[in-house]
């Protein structure tokens, strides 16, 4: 396939803070090609986490567009936008965000089940990718940091999405088991050929992938 996967145009978004507007993003414009791993840089309040969630449809922008697989993102119903984002992207947010009263497998189970899907066995196949057989039925306070971030990586596989999207996911970890998360998530996304978008502001880390962007002044420098 030669068509980019992700392709984005003159993204716009801006903040009111009391009487001051800022403007996070001012005219971003990308193409991801499928199974490409970028990463995005940039220094705290740069627009990082704001890109991301635009680009997965999380935010609408309020001005430009997305365009994921030939698909408009932010047009049709927010019911078909959500479907779609649970069966093609997958998801690790800057914190993990597991459900502390969920056990890691049920944690990583939970995207299926809201799609309608039985996923025991994929949930337990996919704990054991991120060297978790052992921690099934921990809760998410049982568990290390490193290893509650390798329950999110193992719940953004599960659906097998075509695409992960990842916010910090070293962010409250040592740096070795921060390098050690990266990875893991590189080689799992290029063994099972996904697209990865991570955000990260370790310039080190950022250099492991494919193609490197860097927020500055609200454009990609
Ligand atoms: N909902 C909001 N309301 C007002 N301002 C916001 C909102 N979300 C983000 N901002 C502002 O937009 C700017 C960019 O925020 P964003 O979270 O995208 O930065 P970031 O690059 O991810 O930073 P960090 O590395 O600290 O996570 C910040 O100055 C932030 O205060
Ligand atoms: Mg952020």
């Amino acid at each position: 396939m030669t068509e980019p996967q992700l392709v984005a145009r003159d993204l716009r978004r801006s903040f009111r803070i009391g009487p001051r507007r800022i403007e996070v993003l001012r005219g971003i414009s990308l193409d991801v090609a499928h199974g490409e791993a970028v990463f995005l840089c940039g220094a705290s309040g740069a627009g990082k986490t704001t890109l991301l969630y635009t680009l997965a449809g999380l935010e609408r922008p309020e001005a430009g567009t997305v365009e994921f697989e030939g698909r408009r993102l932010y047009t049709g119903s927010s019911s078909s936008q959500a479907e779609m984002r649970n069966r093609k992207m997958g998801f690790v947010f800057q914190g993990y965000f597991l459900l502390p009263e969920l056990t890691a497998l049920e944690n990583v189970m939970l995207p299926g089940m809201i799609g309608g899907k039985r996923n025991r066995v994929a949930g337990e196949a996919t704990l054991k990718d991120v060297g978790l057989s052992d921690r099934l039925h921990h809760l998410p306070a049982e568990l290390s940091g490193g290893e509650q971030q390798r329950v999110a990586i193992a719940r953004a596989l599960t659906n097998d999405p075509d695409i992960i999207f990842a916010d910090e996911p070293t962010g409250n970890l040592d740096s070795r088991t921060g390098d050690s998360i990266i990875e893991l998530l590189l080689e799992l996304a290029r063994s099972r050929k996904k697209t990865l978008l991570v955000v990260t502001h370790d310039a080190r880390l950022a250099a492991l992938g494919d193609r490197q962007l860097r927020i500055v002044d609200g454009v990609l420098a």
